[in-house]
């Protein structure tokens, strides 16, 4: 049912891969319907590399015409629907936003990514005003050193967490979460004699999953 949107006006962002990562994730204990909503369709090429579960369907958009419809269907059909968005602003994105329970917007540590951040949260208090409604949003830091934090990283932290909701998870910069673009499937699919660091790649990603499915039932139990 609830739909979770990954968006940010900067590519590059970590969109993608933490969408792959929430998916394959939730999919261990419900059914998951990823939609790419990104012409660039990479989200689309990872699914088509490895076998998925039976219960996770990837669905190709096809474009700003049809994904009100998609994601209609998709939210009937499944318990958990992700739309991966394109890098910068369209009507699409904004359709998708529009029906969103959740907006997940990755960001890294620059002063570039934290702008962008920004600019993608008033994007999404835009869409909400449109339709008198709170849309919830929460930034989510990704491409991150597990290291102790520089004081820049920790001033573009600072910023963003005044600006709006900040997942406690960090989505590290891990080579098993770049991997998944070329091996397809989930991290417990990938092959542990050639990646390194598959075991906290799981528990990050276990931590994340958690923690948004916590804030999709305290939005839940709030609205009723
Ligand atoms: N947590 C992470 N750890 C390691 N690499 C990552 C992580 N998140 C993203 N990346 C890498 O960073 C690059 C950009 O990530 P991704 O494709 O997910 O971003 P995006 O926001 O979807 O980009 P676009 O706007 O172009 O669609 C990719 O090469 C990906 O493998
Ligand atoms: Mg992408």
């Amino acid at each position: 049912m609830p739909v979770i949107s990954f968006a940010s006006s900067k590519g590059g962002a970590g969109k993608t891969t933490s969408a792959i990562i929430l998916g394959t994730e939730l999919a261990h204990g419900a059914s998951v319907i990823l939609v790419d909503a990104d012409p660039a369709a990479r989200l689309h090429r990872w699914s088509r590399i490895a076998p998925l579960p039976d219960n996770i369907e990837v669905i190709r958009s096809e474009g700003e015409r049809a994904i009100l419809d998609e994601i209609e269907d998709a939210a009937q059909r499944a318990a958990f629907v992700i739309i991966d968005l394109e890098g910068s602003a369209s009507r699409l994105a904004s359709f998708a936003i529009g029906e969103s329970d959740l907006v997940v917007i990755p960001s890294g540590e620059e002063q570039q990514d934290a702008d962008a951040a920004v600019e993608t949260l008033a994007e999404v208090a835009r869409e909400g005003r449109a339709r008198r409604r709170d849309i919830p949003a929460s930034i989510l830091f990704c491409r991150t050193s597990a290291a102790v934090k520089s004081r820049l990283e920790k001033h573009i932290q600072g910023q963003l967490q005044a600006a709006a909701p900040v997942f406690e998870t960090q989505l590290n910069r891990r080579t098993a979460f770049s991997a998944l673009h070329n091996a397809g499937a989930g991290l417990r699919d990938l092959d542990r004699s050639e990646f390194n660091g598959v075991d906290k790649a799981i528990t990050n990603a276990e931590a994340f999953a958690a923690e948004v499915v916590d804030m999709l039932t305290k939005e839940k139990s709030d609205a009723a």
